[in-house]
């Protein structure tokens, strides 16, 4: 793994981010992670840190491909759930590298954004960890099927303008997630397969830690910056092409991570299926 920390927490995040091999980065996130919370390794916030070519390190496999070009997968039988299981992994391998990237990319934030973002590149690590070793029961490993190419896509689109990035990963892209989930675990759940089912559970709660730490910083920087967050947020969505937002929404967990009562209610407008906000999904 590249050495670029010269004492510097961020740095050695961009040294991990560089990493190709998922489980040596699965597993120096953790690391990383510990020495921070133990106060061996510190963060230098001022830094900036200059980009190298190579962001972000990932495997010679899966092969990307557009997202048309992904079948569909039926739960039923073990091989389609090896396929969706890989999807997730994927989806999570690349969550840790967005939240590497938070962290050595924008300079001058409080400490707790960094602690807070490493937090979260730990938590996708474990989440690719789980996903990992459910694939290993059914034979397979991740690598073994073509992945969507888009996920660094909104990472790039935002690389100049943290207030971006808070806005459209974690409140737009993992916020997604909340929603999907629930379906997908009943679809699991049903097939008889309790254990990837669980698996569910465990990222869907550690999600809506990770939109709620997204919420926090977008409020923080819009604070800072004098800028109304409802009217920012349609602003970001449409300047970076954000995807549109369709339902059905969780709108329990949404709530839980930290959406207001404001954009709850803006959220049921685009669901016809849910007319009452509270009723969640
Ligand atoms: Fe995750
Ligand atoms: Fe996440």
């Amino acid at each position: 793994m590249a050495d670029l920390s010269g004492g510097c927490a961020r740095s050695d995040a961009l040294g991990i981010l560089l990493e190709t091999d998922p489980p040596a980065k699965a597993q120096a996130v953790q690391a990383l992670h510990a020495r921070v919370r133990d106060g061996a390794a510190r963060w230098n916030p001022p830094r900036v840190i200059d980009e190298p070519t190579g962001l972000p390190g990932r495997p010679a496999r899966p092969e990307l491909v557009e997202p048309r070009k992904l079948g569909r997968r039926s739960m039923q039988s073990e091989q389609g759930r090896a396929v969706l299981l890989h999807a997730l992994a994927h989806i999570e391998f690349n969550a840790i590298n967005l939240a590497l990237d938070a962290v050595w990319r924008f300079a001058g934030m409080p400490a707790a954004f960094y602690d807070d973002w490493l937090k979260v590149a730990a938590e996708e690590a474990h989440h690719f960890s789980l996903l990992s070793a459910r694939l290993a029961g059914f034979g397979h490993a991740y690598g073994d099927f073509p992945a969507h190419d888009g996920l660094w896509d909104m990472c790039e689109r935002t690389r100049g303008d943290v207030l971006a990035r808070m806005a459209l990963v974690p409140r737009t892209l993992e916020a997604r997630g909340l929603d999907a989930s629930p379906p997908i675990r009943a679809r699991l759940q049903q097939a008889g397969d309790h254990a990837s089912a669980a698996i569910l559970d465990v990222i869907l709660r550690d999600e809506i830690g990770h939109v709620l730490i997204g919420n926090r910083w977008f409020r923080y920087l819009c604070e800072h910056a004098q800028l109304e967050p409802h009217e920012t947020y349609l602003r970001l969505a449409d300047e970076y092409r954000a995807p549109r937002l369709r339902g059905p929404f969780n709108f329990d967990a949404r709530r839980a991570a930290g959406f207001d009562e404001a954009e709850l209610a803006a959220l049921a407008g685009l669901d016809p299926s849910t007319a009452q906000p509270d009723r969640g999904v």
